[in-house]
């Protein structure tokens, strides 16, 4: 099985990165691999809407994406996980997630999706902020929604955890690095 993740917060070993890494031990003692890109350092130009895409399905902007584009492309389990910037992902996790726009024109105007291997194609959106409101996660769920399906990703299951800010507080969390590590077992179940 073909597992990517993508680490979407610019904290080194912040609590994004911790529920990522409970979720990628449980994969990888599942007996399977994840190849996860950080974000936050990577090479990556904000879509600038020039419409090439709608064209071709290709991005004109030869960058890190590119490897992403292939990742994305062969990959049987992708995995999202950012903190909650301003209700949303996060820049990193944002500029990613826009340049898939040509996933979009791919899919949508030259009507040629992903195609799915058989283990099929399932996401998981990982999430963590630090306000106790609803709205954040449910603004950057949406967002991630929007992504795993403009790039064939018809089932994901979202984690999110609210009320955590300060660096590794997740830690003192009762369940999270647990519900973080049993999504990664369902995910390749
Ligand atoms: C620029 C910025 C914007 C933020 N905006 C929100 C927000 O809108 N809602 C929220 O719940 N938390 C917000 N936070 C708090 C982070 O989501 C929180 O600290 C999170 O635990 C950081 O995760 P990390 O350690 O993986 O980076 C914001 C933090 C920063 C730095």
């Amino acid at each position: 099985m073909n597992i990517i993740a993508f680490s979407g917060s610019p904290r080194k070993n912040g609590n994004t990165e911790l529920l990522l890494n409970e979720t990628v031990r449980s994969i990888e003692e599942a007996g399977h691999s994840v190849k996860t890109f950080y974000l936050n350092v990577m090479k990556i130009k904000a879509c600038q809407d020039c419409g090439a895409c709608n064209e071709t399905g290709v991005c004109i902007f030869k960058d890190d994406m590119f490897q992403i584009y292939d990742a994305i492309r062969s990959a049987d389990r992708i995995i999202l996980a950012s903190p909650i910037f301003f209700f949303s992902v996060t820049a990193q996790a944002k500029v990613m997630i826009d340049r898939c726009q040509s996933f979009w024109c791919e899919k949508y105007l030259l009507k040629t999706p992903i195609k799915s291997s058989r283990y099929g194609r399932k996401g998981l959106l990982l999430l963590v902020g630090a306000m106790e409101k609803e709205i954040g996660i449910q603004c950057a769920e949406a967002c991630g929604q929007a992504y795993f399906r403009t790039i064939s990703v018809p089932e994901h299951d979202t984690l999110n955890f609210l009320g955590i800010d300060a660096k590794g507080e997740i830690l003192k969390h009762p369940s999270a690095l647990k519900e973080a590590y049993e999504a990664g077992q369902k995910l390749v179940k």
